[in-house]
């Protein structure tokens, strides 16, 4: 069911959160396999938010930084390719990137900004609206990992979509998903659209593993509000006390991010018992690397055509830009 609802003047909030059935099948799911897993979408809530936010100001998490770097570097060549069209971000966060991409250009495009986190959601095109008066701001809260149709709105009917998809977030899918979800992206997209998305690099592992387990503990502690928001929203009884966090690089290409039992246990939810042994684990994400070339075979097997990508003086990220073919 969609609901429109006027919160303020220039943002529409459309809210199309998926149910919290959904939550808890997928939950329930996911811990009754043999390699317990859940995904990566249900570690945003406010605080993992939160504490995804301070990962990204960590010195051990190069991402953030190198990607800002690289849009500040080029935001007027990038501005120019938007032109005055529309802008739609994918898992907008606290919409800080755009900024950059706004302060470029010269006339204001539409921005949709779509995020499964509703509260961070309104919270940071509140603070985009005041910051950039007159910007027309479309707020979708949604799980945008599945298929989506853009609300008809007529100011972006026939305008030049541009969907901007930050933050290397295409690598918590595994390749065959990113395939899929590209190519729904396609579908948005049509007749004309583009693609500017960040994509972090393939690199050695000694740069890699520190920026997913840091000396400060954050990236651990962003893993395990995992538990306690299943606590919270599901009423699950995860002892906090009894988990811990591992991740490290597999050469396939991903680092591998896992929650793990620090005992023989039993956790209850929804009266169906699950028992970890002492040493299991419980993945919360894959983060993929690709080279330049690997993203591209990706892209163009979506239905992209590369066009354009920029990255650091040292190879550590890469922002690709990408019309449809
Ligand atoms: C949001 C998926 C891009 O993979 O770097 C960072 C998530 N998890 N540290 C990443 C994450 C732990 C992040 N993405």
């Amino acid at each position: 069911m969609t609901s429109m609802l006027n919160v303020e003047p220039d943002i529409k909030l459309y809210d199309l959160h998926p149910p919290l059935d959904d939550f808890r099948a997928e939950v329930l799911n996911g811990l009754t396999r043999l390699q317990k897993s859940i995904s990566p979408k249900f570690l945003y809530d406010k605080r993992g938010a939160e504490l995804f936010d301070a990962i990204c100001t960590l010195d051990e998490y190069y991402l953030t930084r190198t990607e800002v770097a690289i849009l500040r570097t080029y935001a007027s060549a990038i501005a120019e390719l938007i032109g005055d069209g529309v802008l739609i971000e994918f898992g907008s966060g606290s919409s800080q990137k755009v900024r950059i991409l706004l302060d470029a250009m010269s006339h204001l495009p539409t921005y949709v900004a779509l995020d499964i986190s509703k509260q961070h959601l309104q919270d940071s095109c509140r603070n985009l609206v005041n910051a950039y008066p007159g910007l027309e701001t479309i707020a979708i809260c949604t799980d945008y990992t599945q298929p989506l149709q853009l609300p008809v709105i007529p100011s972006i009917q026939n305008k030049h979509h541009v969907a901007f998809f930050p933050g290397s977030s295409i690598g918590n899918l595994q390749p065959e998903e990113a395939v899929q979800f590209l190519k729904n992206t396609v579908s948005l997209l049509h007749p004309n659209g583009s693609l500017l998305i960040g994509v972090d690099l393939k690199k050695s592992k000694d740069i890699l593993e520190p920026a997913y387990d840091d000396a400060k503990g954050i990236s651990a502690a962003f893993a395990l509000n995992l538990l306690v928001h299943i606590n919270r929203e599901l009423g699950a009884d995860f002892n906090l006390d009894q988990f811990g966090y591992r991740s490290f690089y597999n050469p396939v290409g991903r680092i591998e991010m896992y929650i793990i039992s620090l005992a023989d246990q039993v956790v209850r939810l929804n009266g169906i018992e699950i028992p970890f042994w002492k040493g299991e684990t419980l993945r919360t994400e894959y983060s993929y690397k690709y080279s330049i070339e690997e993203f591209q075979t990706i892209a163009i097997a979506s239905g992209f055509k590369p066009r354009t990508v920029w990255t650091d003086s040292q190879q550590l990220f890469s922002v690709h830009y990408l019309d449809l073919c």
